[in-house]
């Protein structure tokens, strides 16, 4: 057995005109291939600690140290991306009315989170992702990753992720990140937001 890359919930061009079909293929078929090829390469060296990326990142230490940082990377970055493209959808969809009381409890509104989720997006420096996640509190909490590092590894679980490596919207976008962070909240899926956040509570 071997991590496959898994295919879009949806076509190619299904999000234009917020995500671009372009950018669809280049960052699903090219990169997140990339990851998968990767971390296969790594964990083929030690059978013996299988295939559970989500259980091996959970405890970074259990991962022999000649591949750890190779599954980090590539293991963090397949399983970010698998999450990133369920995280959309081109349909209208809205926060459940649990998420929507959470939100509202742990930021003030909803608008005052947007404002922190898009705040961590726009101000993580370099590569990475920002997060809306459940801590080990059970508590909401807006973050960011550096490089594929995934929340998991510091015992959160991330129920909304927005990829902010250059590679996500230098197509369309260019320089111009603001720009594709708002264009990311009209196609956030909210089903699956509130799915994450349902089995994370
Ligand atoms: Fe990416």
């Amino acid at each position: 057995m071997a991590i496959i890359l898994p295919e879009l919930p949806y076509a190619y061009d299904a999000l234009e005109p917020y995500i671009d079909e372009e950018t669809m293929h280049l960052h699903h078929d090219k990169h997140h291939q990339t990851y998968v090829n990767n971390v296969n390469a790594a964990l083929e060296k030690h059978p013996e600690i299988g295939e559970d990326l989500e259980s091996l990142l959970a405890d970074v230490e259990s991962i022999p140290a000649d591949i750890r940082q190779a599954v980090i990377n590539n293991g963090g970055g397949h399983l970010n991306h698998a999450l990133f493209w369920e995280l959309m959808t081109p349909e209208q969809t809205a926060p459940s009315a649990e998420l929507a009381a959470a939100i509202d409890a742990t930021f003030g509104s909803f608008e005052d989170f947007k404002a922190a989720f898009k705040a961590a997006a726009t101000t993580r420096f370099g590569s990475g992702w920002a997060w809306l996640v459940v801590n080990k509190e059970g508590k909401l909490e807006v973050t960011s990753t550096a490089n594929q590092d995934t929340p998991i590894s510091e015992g959160k679980t991330p129920i909304l992720g927005l990829d902010v490596w250059e590679h996500a919207y230098y197509v369309k976008y260019r320089n111009v990140r603001p720009d594709y962070i708002k264009a990311f909240f009209s196609v956030i899926n909210w089903n699956k937001v509130n799915e994450l956040f349902a089995a994370a509570k």
